[in-house]
């Protein structure tokens, strides 16, 4: 099946935005990872960056039906979009939240996930792996279903 890959604002300047926090390895570096990772599942990657909130909303409405699970980092729509959690509770689609950065350990601002609470599960502060990760569980997922 397919797998998307969704990531919200700001994150099309990955590798150039304060590598100090987020690396030096872009977008494109992440999409060609996650795709090696589900390739041997036999899952496609449909990658998808916007930096606004509607068009992010419109892409988690046409994943039902249409994807298998959704890799999304939403940036900074994690602590403010209650209606990014209202798409994702919409849809059956398991959605996990993938943050490059350990949250905890920032702003406050930043400890507050509205979208935690309806995802499948939540990777933080492990990098870029992060993604690798969430794809190697959605990959795992497919192997047990083919058994
Ligand atoms: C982020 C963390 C958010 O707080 C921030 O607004 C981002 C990136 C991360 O991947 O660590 O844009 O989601």
């Amino acid at each position: 099946g397919n797998i998307m890959l969704l990531n919200g604002p700001n994150l099309n300047r990955l590798g150039k935005r304060e590598p100090d926090i987020y690396g030096h390895e872009t977008l494109e570096d992440v999409a060609r990872i996650v795709n090696e990772t589900l390739r041997p599942a036999n899952h496609s990657l449909i990658a998808k960056q916007s930096n606004h909130e509607g068009e992010l909303i419109d892409w988690i409405h046409e994943a039902e039906g249409t994807v298998d699970g959704i890799i999304f980092n939403p940036g900074a729509y994690t602590h403010t979009s209650i209606a990014l959690r209202d798409a994702i509770s919409s849809i059956s689609v398991p959605v996990i939240e993938v943050h490059i950065s350990n949250v905890h350990k920032r702003e406050e601002f930043r400890h507050t996930s509205l979208l935690a609470p309806v995802c499948t599960g939540q990777i933080v502060g492990l990098g870029i792996q992060g993604y690798q990760l969430a794809a190697v569980y959605f990959s795992s997922l497919s192997f047990r279903e083919e058994r």
